[in-house]
């Protein structure tokens, strides 16, 4: 392991709190909260991480979520991530949560704005952490309903850095969601979504035009229409890449084969996160020390990546400037 990647400050821009959810954190809020697992144990939770494409891993991911039922689950899901973080040199987390994983289960909104924040507050204050929040709809329901969700999360408007859209992406373009995005827009909410993770480049085009987006989620598809890539660069739009997730998700190969080094040598704005570290082997450190492993970037390129990050975060200019 890199001494120098652990000690480079990393900024996190995208990580999904629910898929930092580790099988023994499962187990122990299954037998808290009297949840009967299809698993009988870690072992064979794990065993079952053997993914063909998005849609296998988001079965398990939204089965996994059954565990957490109060803010206090909520809490020591995003206080155990949190934690794992800071020991691979994280500095900052944005962490996006999806309210319509846990409304469909009759879990209210009040319960993962509850525990996600009280987590937020005592890892600035006893971890040193900064932090920021993500609500994100999910792209396989209905616009109907996430524009529901937005409007019945107006309590908490306050507590939100942005809103983002996700869950399986083929067929479900970013135009279907226009509406509610002019509405986040019309709040003052900031935008991301999910493009060109399974999706095609076209995806990406409509969220910078039609969702008016300000980063791209993954976007590695992107490559595949050199207009786009054009978009982007001009733009500087951030792309939010997870090299381990995308080979775990099957959208490539190999880390050899990843594009990151085509999407950097575009002039894109490129940053490296962890998507759902629980389930895609490994945080930040591991995804940053599989593309040294294979792209032997210099510790120079993985700076400019860092700052990348720290300068399309979600912060106050004061912490970014001691960050920086
Ligand atoms: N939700 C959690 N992880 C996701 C991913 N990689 N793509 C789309 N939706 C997700
Ligand atoms: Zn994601």
């Amino acid at each position: 392991m890199s001494e120098f990647l652990k000690a480079l400050p990393k900024a996190e821009l995208h990580l999904h709190i629910e898929g930092s959810l580790e099988p023994e954190l499962m187990f122990a809020l299954a037998k808290r909260n009297g949840v009967e697992l299809p698993f009988a144990t870690v072992d064979e939770v794990r065993a079952a991480y053997d993914f063909t494409d998005l849609q296998s891993f988001l079965d398990l991911y939204y089965q996994g979520m059954a565990v957490l039922q109060t803010p206090e689950d909520f809490y020591d899901l995003a206080m155990d991530y949190f934690r794992r973080a800071v020991a691979d040199g994280v500095v900052h987390v944005e962490l996006s949560f999806d309210p319509q994983g846990h409304l469909i289960r009759d879990i209210p909104l009040p319960v993962p704005f509850q525990g996600l924040t009280r987590a937020m507050r005592e890892a600035e204050e006893t971890l040193g952490l900064s932090t920021a929040l993500i609500m994100s709809f999910l792209r396989d329901r209905s616009p109907e309903e996430a524009l529901s969700v937005l409007t019945a999360a107006a309590p908490y408007y306050h507590l939100l850095s942005a809103v983002g859209l996700d869950s399986a992406e083929r067929d479900h373009p970013p135009s279907l969601f226009q509406g509610v995005f002019e509405k986040a827009k019309a709040l003052g909410l900031p935008r991301l979504a999910h493009a060109g993770e399974e999706g095609p480049a076209s995806y990406v085009h409509e969220a910078l035009t039609l969702l008016d987006v300000c980063r791209i989620d993954h976007g590695v598809r992107c490559l595949e229409d050199p207009a786009v890539v054009e978009e982007l660069r001009i733009r500087r739009t951030p792309l939010t890449v997870c090299p381990l997730s995308n080979v775990r998700l099957k959208v490539v190969e190999t880390m050899a084969e990843h594009p990151l080094p085509k999407l950097v040598e575009a002039g894109l704005v490129v940053t490296i996160n962890s998507d759902d570290p629980a389930y895609f082997g490994g945080g930040m450190l591991a995804n940053f020390t599989a593309c040294q492993t294979a792209f032997g970037w210099s510790n120079d390129l993985f700076k400019t990546l860092a700052r990348n990050a720290l300068e399309a975060a979600f912060m106050t200019e004061e912490r970014r400037a001691e960050l920086l």
